[in-house]
């Protein structure tokens, strides 16, 4: 049995793999654009801007429900295999929108994806619609109001990644309200590639159950005991950071030092094929860098099943099998 473990921050567009990818050009009889650089099973960038251009050249390739499912059913299952139980998947219906698809026939197609691998794999699973922060405030509100006006079972929250460096937060406090309002949770990209005070701000503007990356709140001491007070989860991808450069080891990230003082800190991919992740790695790579026990891995899965954007039963599901491999430990 292997070790059940939890991703809470995984973009579809960002984890599909350069094999499928290639399948998907081919049956839309499209060219992968030349800018877009694949190396082994992996696709190449400068820095993080390339990074998001790079992302947008892949999502471009998507172009029917089709397309959707199998994305969401190739990532849910090769995870499975893995030892993934259940993962929330980042979709972005700006990119839905720029290959000329309307949003309920994205969520539908990525919905059978989800059922189809459940039924395959026993894994579950929701999405995070979420807007794009450098496209702007307009943008974001529009796709808030988009995404409210097609509740759906499988949509569970809404965020906002994108270029954090773009806009202030305050700027996206109509998006948020909208989505909050509508009762999905709420999750937002903040004090990855700016400082301790991107996370300040999306706490006091978004008032999120959980921040995407967050590490960079480790600058302000006061925020991280804010952070641990009010039980604020943090989406952490360690294997993302280091691809960007914003820590240089994993012996120099800060994830143990904001687990020390309480903070609720869960492990995520990000965007697999372009950072080299999976999430079994990122179990793995903290376990070998911070000496962490198999029982302090699954308390990294509790705490990211308690943080689930998901329905009572299937958390409680979800907690049942990591306890059930805690017994065998
Ligand atoms: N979109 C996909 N991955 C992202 C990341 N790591 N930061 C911001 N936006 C993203
Ligand atoms: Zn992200």
């Amino acid at each position: 049995m292997k070790l059940p473990t939890i991703d809470l921050h995984c973009h579809i567009e960002g984890a599909i793999h350069p094999d499928l990818l290639r399948r998907l050009a081919d049956r839309n009889k499209i060219a992968i654009p030349d800018e877009l650089l694949i190396e082994g099973g992996y696709y190449r960038w400068a820095d993080f801007s390339g990074f998001l251009a790079a992302y947008d050249r892949v999502a471009s390739i998507i172009r029917t429900q089709q397309d959707y499912r199998d994305i969401v059913y190739d990532y849910f299952v090769r995870a499975a295999a893995t030892g993934m139980i259940y993962g929330e998947i980042f979709s972005s219906p700006d990119h839905a929108e720029a290959i000329g698809m309307d949003y309920p026939s994205m969520v539908d197609a990525m919905a059978q994806g989800l059922v189809d691998a459940q039924s395959d794999c026993g894994i579950h699973g929701r999405v995070i619609a979420t807007c794009v922060r450098h496209l702007g405030p307009a943008r974001a509100r529009a796709v808030a109001e988009t995404v409210c006006n097609y509740p759906h079972p499988t949509v569970t929250g809404f965020g906002m990644g994108g270029d954090e460096r773009l806009h202030t937060m305050s700027d996206f406090a109509p998006a948020f309200d909208i989505a909050r309002t509508a009762g999905l949770s709420l999750t937002v990209h903040a004090g990855e590639v700016c400082g301790a005070d991107s996370v300040r701000e999306a706490l006091d503007v978004v008032k999120p159950q959980r921040i995407g990356h967050g590490v960079r709140a480790i600058e302000d001491t006061d925020l991280v005991q804010r952070l641990a007070r009010d039980a604020v989860t943090l989406e952490i991808c360690p294997g993302s950071n280091l691809a960007l450069g914003i820590y240089p080891s994993r012996e120099s990230h800060p994830f143990m030092k904001l687990r020390a003082p309480g903070c609720r800190v869960t492990l995520g991919a990000d965007d697999p094929p372009f950072f080299g992740t999976c999430i079994e790695g990122e179990y793995s790579g903290m376990a070998a860098s911070s000496g962490l026990s198999t029982s302090e891995l699954l308390d990294i899965s509790d705490c990211a099943a308690d943080a689930a954007f998901c329905d009572s039963g299937t958390r409680l599901k979800l907690r049942q099998t990591i306890e059930h491999f805690r017994q065998t430990l």
